[in-house]
């Protein structure tokens, strides 16, 4: 291409999913099909700007935050090499990517699903104003979304179900049509009324840093006892929901969900090494959320990613009262009393 430079900017949400994955193959391909929540505010903002440049090899800066930063160089460096091969032009181009979160980032929630779908689709973004003009049409936009996915999740696995909403399937399963364990793909099934706008509420319960990476995280899958079953009861599970996100059955919806944040929980307790990251205000917040549903009729639940802290989720219509129940009760084990609100959101937008 003869274009000389350029920009791009995208917002690219977090997700949270319902249907965990945990454990991958070779290739960032997922041992288990995952479905998850794309989230509404939590978001990563990136800018990509490109410059014609002569010599060979990947040559990018990073500012995070307005600051120059050097520690997520290595991991973007294995990301173009990964992706070079999709990306022919990288090696022609100086890229300068300012990114930076709307959560804050020693919240201990995992940017890596946001961070890496925008710098995907900022790639997209560039390859689509470097290539011929393309027509907008809905096939475009398939092939961009779709491409967007699968670069993204050799970026991080799970920034693979973030391009899109409200709810997107990663990993080939027999019930969802079109799946693949290359790309996230939304979930086209149906979802009862129940489910629009759900709210998941992200308490901070540990802010540090992630005590076992991902990376090391699916590795212990690798030989653990209870891989095999655990891989086909995701596929159950899977399955399962998307008769429940069809019939609205919230009690339904609240068993699947606990139970998978448990069995991710159990896995990482069951492996060698193993770990255990709940810290004791995880379970007081989960015996607190369970109480409150005892006492009240409301469908609350939580789920938990690779960590401490805790995401309620919640139907809209009770979020007066949850709220009230948050700020009350489960703020007390949050780190500096601190949560954030968010909600079920539609994907990733070009700025
Ligand atoms: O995308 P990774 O490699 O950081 O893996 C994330 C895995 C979990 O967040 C624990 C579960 C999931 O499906 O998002």
């Amino acid at each position: 291409s003869n274009i000389d430079k350029g920009s791009v900017k995208w917002a690219s949400p977090s997700n949270i999913a319902l249907v965990k994955y945990w454990g991958k193959k070779a290739h960032q391909i997922p041992e288990n099909p995952s479905i998850s929540f794309t989230l509404s505010d939590c978001k990563t903002i990136t800018e990509m700007t490109y410059i014609k440049k002569d010599n060979q090899g990947f040559s990018f800066d990073i500012y995070f935050e307005g600051e120059k930063n050097e520690a997520f160089k290595p991991k973007i460096q294995t990301f173009f090499e990964r992706i070079e091969i999709y990306m022919p032009f990288l090696k022609d181009y100086h890229f300068k990517i300012e990114t930076s979160n709307t959560f804050p980032h020693s919240s201990g929630i995992a940017s890596s699903a946001s961070g890496m779908s925008a710098i995907a689709l900022c790639l997209m973004s560039i390859e689509k104003e470097l290539s011929v003009p393309e027509s907008d049409n809905v096939e475009f936009q398939d092939y961009f979304n779709q491409k967007a996915s699968f670069l993204a999740r050799l970026g991080s696995g799970s920034a693979c179900r973030s391009i899109e909403g409200e709810l997107v399937v990663w990993g080939k399963n027999e019930s969802i049509v079109g799946s693949s364990d290359l790309y996230g793909v939304k979930f086209e099934g149906d979802v009862h009324a129940n489910f629009k706008n759900y709210q998941d509420t992200i308490l901070l319960v540990d802010k540090g840093e992630k005590q076992v990476s991902s990376t090391v995280g699916h590795q212990l899958m690798y030989g653990h006892p209870f891989a095999t079953k655990r891989f086909a009861q995701a596929h159950d599970n899977l399955a399962k929901l998307k008769t429940i996100l069809a019939s609205g059955d919230l009690n339904a919806f609240i068993k699947i969900v606990e139970s998978e944040a448990l069995t991710l929980h159990a896995m990482m307790m069951t492996s060698m090494p193993y770990f255990i990251l709940m810290k004791p205000n995880t379970l007081e917040i989960i015996n607190k959320i369970w109480a409150f549903r005892e006492k009240t009729d409301s469908k609350i639940c939580f789920t938990l990613d690779a960590g401490a802290n805790v995401h309620v989720l919640y139907p809209e219509k009770e979020k007066d009262d949850v709220l009230q129940f948050i700020k009350n009760e489960l703020a007390n084990y949050c780190q500096n009393g601190h949560y954030i609100c968010d909600q079920i959101g539609h994907g990733a937008n070009q700025i």
